[in-house]
């Protein structure tokens, strides 16, 4: 012990989290990571070390990779502590609810976890679709409690949605922010809202594709592409639906359109829906859009392809693809409609619940997105999008593409995007 460190007293920065299944374990093992001690609650202490068998069998691994020092692993695993009863919880600076999706056992367990903490502590919830004004609903300090929604796997997605209730205090947010960064989290700031920003703003990346298939404009293997090949995403929209289950994002969809009084834009697939019934629920059972008994996956859901023949594309399609450099074909039209859609909501989001900039950071941190749907906007040039929007709108009865109202009024002040310096983000010429 050198002369410096002789009196000096290490404290321990306890975090608290209620649940330990798929959110609870993540958010436990990249606490646990970034130095803090982690008490980790469940309806049973056994449930807890199972998820922290899990964790050490992921730290194991990455040692054997020769990703983690063995000395960190075993700080980590040190650090990680079974709460036998919510009086463990005392002394946490932060608990975090990722306990089920049920606003009853949510307020329940938030209460609890009220009724031990100091009153300087942080009470944050994980919830994906609850109200947090309905959370906070019954807390004693109301002003102490946020949303802090992380994505899934937690250790690995850099994202945070902050969301306050009606009287989180300045103060709550602000520990909010340093503690997501603390855990290397950039946080975003949204208000409370259905589906916050990612959820939102992902809806129409399926629901799109959803559209174009059940109208028989492409299959599903030709969707895919033209989002990975055109748009340069990661994953297309079935082979993502598919991997989250086509049930859980079904839910999530059902949750927003319900959220906000069912608009036609939110509203779920009669081919997600049918699926679902019968249990085809993606690579979880073996068979989705996709039959996994194959290596590659063959195509488990035909379609006519109807609709492609009689095709002829319009021209505000062709200006967006021209300047984007895409060609005019039926891939960058099935581009084109899937993020014009995503801009859209992303535009009305931007109006109403988060700044553009942390939208583009939702999408893209979130999603996995190549590029924010402002920035996308801004470089093609807003009045480019309208005209697309519009186009869209026109043959569309239902009023799924109907224009946002943002969109309009940066185009009426001619602001159009990077050509004008200023669009939804600003830019320097
Ligand atoms: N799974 C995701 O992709 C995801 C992403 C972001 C947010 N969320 C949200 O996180 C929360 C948890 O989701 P999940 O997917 O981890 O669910 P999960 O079902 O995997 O885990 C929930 C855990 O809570 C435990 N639990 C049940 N009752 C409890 C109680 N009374 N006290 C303590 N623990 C209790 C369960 O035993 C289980 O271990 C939900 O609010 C969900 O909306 C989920």
């Amino acid at each position: 012990m050198n002369n410096e460190s002789v009196g000096q007293v290490t404290t321990e920065r306890i975090v608290g989290v209620i649940g330990a299944g798929t959110m609870g374990a993540g958010i436990a093992h990249i606490a646990a990571q970034s130095g803090f001690v982690v008490e980790t609650l469940d309806s049973s202490p056994d449930v807890v070390r199972k998820a922290y068998d899990g964790i050490r069998e992921r730290v194991d691994s990455q040692v054997q990779k020769g990703r983690l020092p063995q000395h960190e692993r075993d700080a980590i695993v040190g650090r990680l502590r079974v709460a036998e009863g919510f009086g463990c919880l005392k002394g946490a600076e932060l608990v975090i609810e990722a306990a089920p999706e049920d606003l009853a056992l949510k307020r329940k367990v938030l209460a609890e976890a009220e009724g031990v903490l100091d009153n300087g502590a942080v009470l944050a919830t994980n919830t994906s679709s609850l109200s947090i004004a309905k959370l906070s609903e019954g807390l004693r300090r109301p002003e102490r409690f946020i949303g802090i929604h992380f994505f899934n796997p937690a250790p690995v997605m850099n994202l945070t949605e902050l969301i306050r209730g009606p009287q989180t205090s300045d103060h709550t947010l602000t520990l909010a922010v340093a503690f997501s960064n603390a855990l290397g989290k950039t946080p975003i700031k949204v208000k409370d809202s259905p589906g916050f920003v990612v959820n939102r703003v992902a809806r129409p990346f399926y629901l799109e594709a959803l559209s174009l298939l059940e109208s028989g404009f492409a299959d599903v293997r030709t969707i895919d592409a033209a989002m990975r090949e055109v748009g340069g995403y990661r994953m297309g929209p079935f082979e993502l639906l598919d991997l989250i289950g086509l049930d859980v994002n079904l839910a999530v969809t059902t949750s927003v359109y319900e959220g906000f009084n069912r608009p036609a834009r939110f509203a779920p697939s009669a081919i997600q829906k049918r699926l679902v019934e019968q249990g085809r629920l993606g690579r979880k059972t073996g068979r989705g859009f996709y039959d996994y008994s194959s290596n590659p996956p063959a195509i488990a859901f035909e379609t006519s392809a109807r609709s492609a023949d009689a095709w002829t594309p319009g021209a505000a399609f062709a200006q967006f693809a021209n300047v984007l450099g895409k060609p005019v074909d039926r891939a960058a039209y099935i581009y084109a409609r899937i993020v014009a859609a995503v801009i859209n909501e992303a535009a009305r989001a931007a109006e109403t619940i988060a700044l553009p900039r942390d939208v583009d950071l939702g999408a893209k941190l979130g999603l996995n997105f190549p590029e924010g749907p402002m920035e996308l906007a801004d470089f093609a040039g807003l009045d480019v999008v309208l005209k697309l929007m519009q186009e869209l709108h026109a043959s569309d009865a239902a009023g799924r593409y109907e224009p946002a109202p943002l969109l309009i009024q940066r185009v009426q002040e001619g602001k159009l995007g990077e050509k004008s310096a200023c669009g939804f983000l600003r830019h320097s010429l």
